[in-house]
């Protein structure tokens, strides 16, 4: 394994190129400007190791969030090269020479490429993402048939990163709709055939910051890391306010 990659690893050094990263930087109380930085780089290096030699080599006071670094903890979301996207998945090879960086659109900006994610985690909050079951707990399991589970199978990768949300022109609009992550969220929970609270959330959805604000433009789905098809699960969402129930596999 080791002597049939290291020789890739290689060349992709040997094959540095010449970036030219333009950032959008913004601080509270300042107006927002675009600042340039020239790196070398090695088309397998991941943008967030860009990020990160600009930040430990020429410019301290660049700010972005970034954590686990795979494609896990979604605290990089950020718009490169207009799209929203994980800067740890995104390798260099895939942007070009020039790349732009920006805060995702529809969160308020911290600092440069960090936005507040308070008002996404208050839209989560609001549909309850967690098993509502009143009923006296069995002697075991809450049993589910493999078709069961697979109904809501979907929202169970979503990392929260909220990529989809910021990409979302009705948000941009409307800072006020509950957007794609969180409708996501509720999907989850909504179609599992142990919980209870279904009609609860479906309630929550249905009011005019829920899920009729969905333009059906796909942008979420398109930018999802995790590859969910989320404007489908927002329909799913939407059919089972119109029947009056999510439609669950009975086996
Ligand atoms: S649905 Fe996809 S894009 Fe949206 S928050 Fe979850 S992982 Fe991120
Ligand atoms: S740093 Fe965790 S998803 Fe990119």
């Amino acid at each position: 394994m080791t002597t049939t990659s290291a020789p890739k690893v290689q060349n992709a050094r040997a094959n540095m190129v010449k970036l030219t990263v333009r950032v959008k930087r913004g601080a509270p109380g300042a107006a927002s400007h675009w600042q340039e930085y020239k790196v070398e780089a090695s088309p397998l290096d991941r943008f967030v190791d860009v990020l990160n030699h600009i930040k430990w080599t020429q410019d301290g006071t660049l700010t972005f969030r970034r954590s686990c670094l795979h494609g896990v903890c979604g605290s990089d979301a950020m718009r490169i090269n207009g799209r929203n996207q994980l800067a740890c998945k995104t390798l260099v090879a895939d942007l070009g020479y020039k790349i732009s960086a920006e805060p995702m659109l529809g969160y308020p900006v911290i600092r440069d490429l960090v936005v507040d994610m308070d008002p996404f985690f208050g839209k989560y909050e609001k549909v309850k993402p967690y098993l509502i079951n009143n009923s006296p707990a069995p002697a075991t399991e809450r049993l589910q048939t493999a078709d069961q589970r697979k109904r809501f199978d979907a929202g169970t990768k979503c990392i929260l990163c909220g990529a989809c949300t910021g990409s979302c022109p009705s948000i941009w609009a409307n800072p006020e709709w509950v957007g794609p992550a969180a409708i996501v969220n509720a999907h989850r929970f909504i179609f599992d055939s142990r919980d209870e609270g279904a009609a609860e959330r479906l309630q929550i959805l249905s009011d005019r910051t829920g899920v009729w604000r969905c333009r059906t433009i796909f942008n979420c789905a398109d930018v999802c890391p995790r590859e969910i098809p989320v404007t489908d699960l927002i329909e799913d969402v939407k059919r089972a306010i119109i029947y009056g129930e999510p439609d669950i596999p009975n086996t």
